[in-house]
């Protein structure tokens, strides 16, 4: 329990947490990852490598600090903080590894004028009442998860049962369990965690499930990326009939149940969880959906098949596809050209700003819609989005 004077420490470390988190975080993960082997690949290395792993412990630590007094208001970061552990099966054992770095961390970075011993003390203190809000929420969930119908804890072996090519560069994969047993309903837009081995190297990814639920069945849908470690192996490694290790779904980019026209809105393979969610509103019934897909050209925009099909069957559904590049060739031919523009919105989209929006995309384009939804009268927390990786600042 933090006293009021440790309180009055980590409050007082605020203004350094604002200049030098990242710095603090980034030396955390240098003595975690070099330190402690078997946190490694738990870790995307990729996210090490742009920073954004960094910046978002830092941007966690510093609201925090900043909320010491009002643990309440940490509610959204600790859920997205949670479903995020939970996908990649974080456990109790690992929070003492990233107390002592951070501590360690704390001494070596800010210096012994800085960090005296009543500062180390009381960030220790600090850091054991998160890790306890977050391991008890993880432990919550994954009794939820294990519980449910369907539901396991830990990893499940699910075959391969069908891959099918949507692109020149995305491919799905129709995942069955093993076991022959029922699988967890999600929430439309939640991800798995995959346990993969990768010559000889294990590796953990999320990625979104890309069709509704059904009970017996998953769908993702993967992106191959330049040089990418679990893309390239699932795509050129994984056959049918391959078996992958699946931890049960989580995320809380999901589908709220409002009768308002839900606007879904992607780009590139950012369509995944939209696909999903697209797919679970329409079986639902009545509610008005639009469906907006920009993609770099023809050769890579995928589940066109999908949509085209949707649109002649629901009349609820609306869908427009716009291409980066002028078409190359072929069909379908797109309703628009070039970058997203803000008249496409306010042409395609119910005026008023009414309506549920969901978008996914690269970061420039998810801060360009995230402007135009809220210059066409949409109020934030009805415009809501996901990053593929660790959460960043969008404005
Ligand atoms: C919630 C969530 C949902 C997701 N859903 C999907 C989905 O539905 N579909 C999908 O395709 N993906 C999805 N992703 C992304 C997915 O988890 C992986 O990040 C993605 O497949 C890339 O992984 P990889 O191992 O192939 O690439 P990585 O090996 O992680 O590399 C990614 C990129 O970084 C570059 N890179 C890596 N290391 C370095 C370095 N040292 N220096 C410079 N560049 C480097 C690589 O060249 C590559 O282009 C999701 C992610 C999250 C967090
Ligand atoms: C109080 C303790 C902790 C805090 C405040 C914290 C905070 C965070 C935050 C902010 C993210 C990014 C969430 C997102 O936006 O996607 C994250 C992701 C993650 N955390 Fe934690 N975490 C803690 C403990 C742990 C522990 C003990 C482990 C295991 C060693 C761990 C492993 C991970 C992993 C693997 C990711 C995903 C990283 C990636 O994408 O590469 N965390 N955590």
């Amino acid at each position: 329990m933090l006293t009021n004077a440790q309180r009055d420490i980590i409050k007082a470390t605020v203004p350094l947490l604002e200049t030098g988190g990242e710095a603090l975080t980034k030396h955390f993960y240098k003595l975690m990852l070099q330190g402690y082997p078997q946190v490694r690949p738990l870790f995307n290395q990729s996210h090490q490598t742009s920073g954004s792993q960094q910046r978002a412990l830092a941007e966690a630590v510093l609201t925090y600090a900043r909320n010491i007094d009002h643990l309440e208001a940490l509610g959204p970061l600790a859920a997205r903080i949670v479903n995020k552990h939970v996908a990649l099966q974080i456990l109790p054992e690992y929070y003492p590894i990233v107390g002592t770095c951070l501590l360690r961390a704390i001494r070596e970075v800010l210096g012994p004028e800085v960090a005296t011993d009543a500062v180390v003390e009381a960030w220790g203190v600090a850091y054991q009442q998160l890790a306890d809000i977050l391991m008890g929420a993880e432990r919550k969930a994954y009794d939820a998860l294990a519980s449910a119908p369907g539901g396991w804890r830990g990893a499940r072996a699910f075959r391969v049962a069908r891959k099918v090519k949507e692109s020149a560069e995305v491919c799905s994969f129709y995942l069955e369990p093993v076991d022959g047993g029922p699988v967890l309903d999600f929430k439309p837009g939640q991800y798995i965690g995959l346990r993969l081995c990768v010559h000889g190297s294990e590796i953990r990814r999320n990625y979104s499930l890309s069709a509704a639920p059904n009970g017996c069945s998953y769908r993702i849908s993967v992106k191959r990326e330049p040089s990418g470690v679990s893309s390239n192996f699932l795509h050129d490694e994984v056959p049918e009939g391959g078996i992958l290790q699946v931890f049960p779904p989580a995320g809380e980019f999901t589908l709220n149940e409002s009768g308002k026209p839900l606007v879904l809105i992607s780009g590139g393979v950012g369509i995944t969880p939209t696909l999903a969610m697209a797919e679970a509103a329409l079986s639902r019934g009545e509610r008005h959906v639009i469906f907006i897909h920009y993609a770099r050209n023809a050769l890579v925009d995928a589940f066109t098949d999908v949509l085209k099909a949707w649109s002649a069957r629901f009349a609820q559904f609306k869908s427009y596809v716009v291409y980066e590049e002028a078409q190359l060739g072929g069909a379908p031919v797109p309703d628009g050209v070039g970058r997203p523009t803000l008249e496409q919105l306010r042409q395609w989209l119910p005026a008023g700003g009414d309506f549920d929006a969901y978008f996914l995309g690269p970061k420039p384009f998810m801060a360009f819609i995230k402007r135009s939804l809220r210059e066409l009268g949409v109020p934030e927390d009805r415009s809501r989005y996901e990053f593929f990786g660790p959460a960043e600042e969008l404005n």
